[in-house]
Parts: structure tokens; sequence; C-alpha cells
């Protein structure tokens, strides 16, 4: 396995990201994806597109807004989840809140007008104990307020107070109905979103895996109760092979279920896949059974009814919903360090070299020609394959130089224009991960380049 910081050193010299406002001294924990970084992140996105939504016969697509109605959130619970002074066994991990784990202790002590500082030192002079395994072993207190606040309007007070969403599931939620109506749609049906979550997080870093603004691919996937737990395991299935289509390596990948005191009090079934990155496991998509509890709370809070007549039976339920939910971020993160490999080469030389899939490669081919003299012809041919895939153009260096470039950001495909290419129309073609060389016809190009990019 690579040293970490000299990953991080290589995407960042690369442009696959930039720190995040560099120019001031930079944001902490903020990277914005430079012209590499960019290019795979929409390659992957458009992919995940292609496999849940385009090519699957029960799911669809809606770009939801990320400003909700502020009483989504109660609904949900993250206004009270995300805002509270939260405190962790160490020894069993159960997760309290502070005030009210000293309030069941004891009971005459306001502990809810208390500070943090307040709470801690309470906690520590009076042995209060964690309820679950009676030991006396907590974390500090950590406020968590992990929704960004905003307002719309002008004024700044509280009627018009908003949050920046904390996921992008909710936008599926709220518009159930609104997306069977208008698609004359049956169950099961997925309903899949693709974009910015917001959360404060108190403790981001390695890069982009914990961002407080991240992507997320998400899908809820509305079913029958009963059958829920026969899509769940097809769902897990279906993500896995998406991650393998990415060109991970199997044996840094796996899947772990939650126990059962681990599950979100609502959910029959939880599992994550998860990445070996070098810091260790990390967690890369979770699949959630996450029963009919975010329809129920949503039917609760907007008084509006969320249930399901099925038109073949006539029977009236709450759907249960599957949730598979993925970073877009960490997929690409994981992408990135999967691809990264130092080579000795035959020669006594060696190179870094990217094996990403030519799916997500950000340039599927450089077009480099031999010398300045061949500029015209070059430019033709880069500007042709430029209508079908993303191209690069260089003509600095010697050719080795050239080749070694393009092999460190991942380019699969190099052309090469020589003399020979004014005569008869030919070109030279190297392969990235062989080195191999082919000589074809500039007009076999495109096709031959198309069908090895194709997803
Ligand atoms: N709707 C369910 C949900 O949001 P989650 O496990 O909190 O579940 C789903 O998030 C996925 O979003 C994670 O598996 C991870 O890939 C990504 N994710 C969550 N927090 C993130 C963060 N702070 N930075 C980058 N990605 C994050």
């Amino acid at each position: 396995m690579y040293d970490y910081d000299k990953l991080v050193t290589h995407f960042i010299t690369s442009g696959y990201y930039f720190q995040g406002s560099e120019i001031y001294g930079g944001i902490s924990n903020t990277w914005d994806y430079g012209p590499l970084g960019s290019e795979i992140k929409k390659n992957i996105k458009d992919m995940w597109w292609k496999r849940f939504v385009q090519e699957s016969p029960t799911n669809v697509g809606i770009d939801a807004a990320i400003l909700m109605n502020p009483k989504v959130w109660e609904a949900t619970g993250h206004v009270s989840t995300f805002n509270d002074p939260l405190i962790d066994c160490k020894s069993c991990k159960m997760r309290y809140k502070a005030d009210d784990l000293i309030s069941s202790q004891f009971p005459n002590v306001e502990a809810g007008k208390m500070s943090n500082d307040e709470l801690m030192d309470l906690i520590h002079k009076s042995h209060v104990k964690c309820p679950n395994c009676g030991k006396e072993d907590f974390t500090d207190i950590r406020q968590f307020n992990m929704m960004f606040k905003t307002h719309i309007g002008v004024t700044e007070d509280s009627q018009s107070a908003v949050y920046l969403r904390p996921e992008t599931a909710q936008g599926m939620f709220v518009n159930f109905k609104n997306v069977l109506r208008t698609t004359r749609r049956k169950l099961p049906i997925g309903i899949c979103n693709v974009g910015k979550a917001f959360r404060n997080e108190i403790t981001p870093g390695q890069l982009t895996f914990r961002t407080r603004e991240f992507d997320q691919m998400e899908m809820e996937f509305f079913t029958k109760p009963g059958d829920d737990l026969k899509w769940f395991d097809y769902w897990k299935g279906k993500c896995l092979d998406f991650i393998g289509e990415l060109g991970i390596s199997k044996d840094k990948l796996r899947y772990r279920d939650h126990d059962p005191k681990e599950l979100a009090f609502y959910s029959k079934a939880t599992t994550d896949i998860e990445y070996l990155f070098p810091w260790g496991w990390g967690e890369i998509w979770g699949i959630a059974d996450r029963t009919d509890y975010d329809l129920k709370r949503h039917m609760d809070y907007s008084g509006e009814s969320l249930e399901y007549l099925d038109p073949d039976t006539n029977e009236k339920y709450i759907p249960y919903c599957i949730e598979p939910s993925v970073g877009l971020d960490r997929l690409v993160l994981m992408t990135l360090f999967d691809a990264y490999s130092e080579e000795e080469l035959p020669d006594g030389d060696s190179r870094i070299v990217m094996h990403l899939s030519p799916a997500v490669a950000p340039y599927k081919v450089a077009v480099l020609p031999l010398s300045k003299k061949l500029e015209e012809k070059a430019k033709e041919v880069h500007a042709v394959l430029s209508k079908y895939m993303s191209a690069v153009y260089d003509d600095t260096g010697s050719i080795g130089k050239r080749y070694r470039r393009e092999d460190a950001i991942g380019t699969p495909y190099c052309v090469t224009i020589d003399f020979d290419s004014i005569e008869d129309n030919t070109v030279t073609v190297r392969d990235r991960d062989s080195m191999n060389q082919i000589r074809l016809n500039i007009n076999e190009l495109v096709e031959y380049l198309k069908v090895k990019i194709f997803f």
C-alpha cells in the first residue's frame, strides 16, 4: 500500500484536486476539483445515472432542491438530533444527550439550562454512569449542530430560517406521490437523485472522504412490505457490481452488516460497502431497509396521505423503502487511490501510472505530434476526437516524457502523429497499461476508441 501523503501530493499536483480558496490560505477541509478531478467525477456520476436510472426498468430520476421546507427536517428528526450536546460512552459506544443523561440520574438538576462545560463538570463530579454498561468513561460533550442554517429573505429572523439539506434523500420521500402520479407507474419504483448535501462535520478530513459539502447519489426504492428484504439483497448486489465496473480491486472491498445494536431504530437491515483506504476501512455506500419510517413521519408532519393503493389488488399500504446511498466524492477518492501504481520499466526507468478504467479516466486519449511541423494534422485529429470523447493535446517535451505524463494522470491511449501520418493517414496508438503500440488509419480511430471507453 502506498503512502497516503505521497498519493495526495500526486493528486493535487496533477490537477485532480485543489485546496479550496488556496490564494487566501484555504478554508479547512474544502477541496475544489481541478480539470482532471471534475472530468472523473462527471464520468462516475454519468455511469451511476446510466446504470441506476436509464437502464433500470423500475427507476426514475429527479433533481430536488437543496432548500426544503424546515418542517421536513423536523419530521426526519434532523432538527432535534443534529442540534444536541451529545456524549458517547467510550466503553459500549452508546450515545446520549448529555442533559438527558444527567436528568435521568439526578432528576432535581435542571440540566437543560446548563452550558456544556457545566454539564461535563457535573458528569465527572457526580460519577454519572452509562445506563447501558454502568461505566464512567465518556467522551467530551460535542455540540452536534450538523445542519447548516441560513435565511430566506432579507431579515434574519427565525421565521425565514432554512437549512442546507444534510442528505438528498428527503427530496424523494416528499415527491413520492408526485412521481407516481406523473409517471403512472406501479410499485416497486426507485426514485434517484444526485446532488449536494451539507453537514457541519465535527471531524472532516482525509481529503474528500469527509467534507462539509459533498455530493450524494441516492435512491429511495419503494416496495410492498414483505418484499423489502428481497430488494435489499438485490440492490446490495447491484451496488457492488457498480463498484466493480469502476475497476476497483476486489480484495479491498467488503460488505459490513450493521449488527442489531448499531442499527437505527427504524431500520430492519443495513449494510455498508467499505473500501480499504491507506488509513483503514472506510464506508463508501450504505444500503438500508428503512421500512415505512420516512413516509409515516412525513404523513404525520404534513398531514398528507402517502399511502399507496395497489391498482391490481386494491390493497392500501404505506410502502417500505430500500435506500442505497453513496457519496460521489468517496467513489472518486477510492477510484484514485486504487488506480495509483509505481512501476519499474524494462529499460531501468520507472513510471507512475494511474490504472484508471477507460470509462472513468479524465482524458480518454492524448494526441501527441512528434514534431511542431505536424501541428496542423495533429490538431485536425484532436478536433475530430474531441467531438466524441475528452481528448488532450500535448506537443511539449520528448515523446517519452509525454507518455510518462499521460501515464501519471491515467490517459488510457496516446495517439502519436508522425511524418508517415501525412503520407498515409495512419497514426500510432499506444496502450497505457501494456505500453503496446499499433498502427491505425485515422478514419478508424474514433470507432476503435469508442468501443474501449464505452460503459
Ligand atoms: N440518506 C442516508 C444518508 O445520508 P449516510 O450514511 O449519512 O446516509 C450516505 O450518507 C453516504 O454519503 C455515505 O456512505 C458516504 O459515502 C457519503 N457521506 C456521508 N457523509 C459524508 C461527508 N461528510 N463527506 C463525504 N461523503 C459523505
